[in-house]
């Protein structure tokens, strides 16, 4: 089992991490993509945001949440109160998986193994950023962070300790939202977990 541990690099900080990421190799998602993409905001930040993976806005930008999720996380994290340029925002798999369907690229949600693969560069973030809260948004973060018997829809909004310890709440991701039938409701489900998630930052 390769994985990522051994691009991670363990001393210099984000700025290493950042100058690194591109040159993993730990599973096979680095040869269709264009480029890593890493996380994003203050090394100090007390919350940290973990989503997917890339979706091909950040793909081709190299930028977390700049495509129609991120909008919606904007849009969401603007009625919770939070701005964004206060919270680390990252994902847990680092490069862009999908499939060519013609010229589109559709996104797929990473395996288990390329998310265990993923893995060590999350963990060496959440050892720098040291956040008093993580927020889970989606299965494939929960899957990371909880293991695999965790299940969102059962626990969202909900206070949870990091088996690796460190405080968390899990949420949908954003993607479910701009999909959802229940738009409205759904967008107010998910500012709410975020309301919540302030909450215990106080
Ligand atoms: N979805 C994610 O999980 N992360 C991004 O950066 C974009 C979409
Ligand atoms: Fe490395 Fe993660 Fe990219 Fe796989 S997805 S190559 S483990 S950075």
């Amino acid at each position: 089992e390769p994985g990522a541990e051994k691009w991670v690099p363990h001393d210099g900080g984000m700025r290493k991490v950042r100058a690194t990421l591109g040159d993993c190799r730990g599973c096979e998602l680095w040869e269709d993509a264009e480029q890593a993409v890493a996380g994003e905001g203050p090394v100090r930040s007390r919350m940290m945001l973990v989503g997917e993976t890339p979706g091909d806005h950040e793909d081709k930008e190299g930028h977390v949440f700049v495509g129609p999720a991120g909008r919606l996380l904007d849009r969401a994290l603007d009625e919770a109160g939070i701005k964004r340029s206060d919270i680390y925002l990252t994902n847990a798999v680092k490069h862009f998986r999908f499939e060519r369907e013609g010229k589109r690229r559709i996104h797929k949600t990473p395996s288990a193994g390329q998310i265990t693969a993923c893995h060590p560069w999350l963990a060496r973030e959440l050892d720098i950023v040291k956040p008093a809260l993580v927020v889970i948004m989606g299965a494939v973060a929960a899957r990371t962070l909880m293991g695999p018997s965790f299940k969102v829809t059962q626990h969202r909004g909900e206070k949870v300790e990091l088996p690796d310890g460190g405080t968390a709440i899990a949420t949908v991701h954003p993607s479910a939202v701009v999909r959802s039938q229940d738009f409205t409701r759904d967008l107010g489900l998910f500012v709410d977990d975020l309301r919540a998630a302030v909450a215990l930052l106080d």
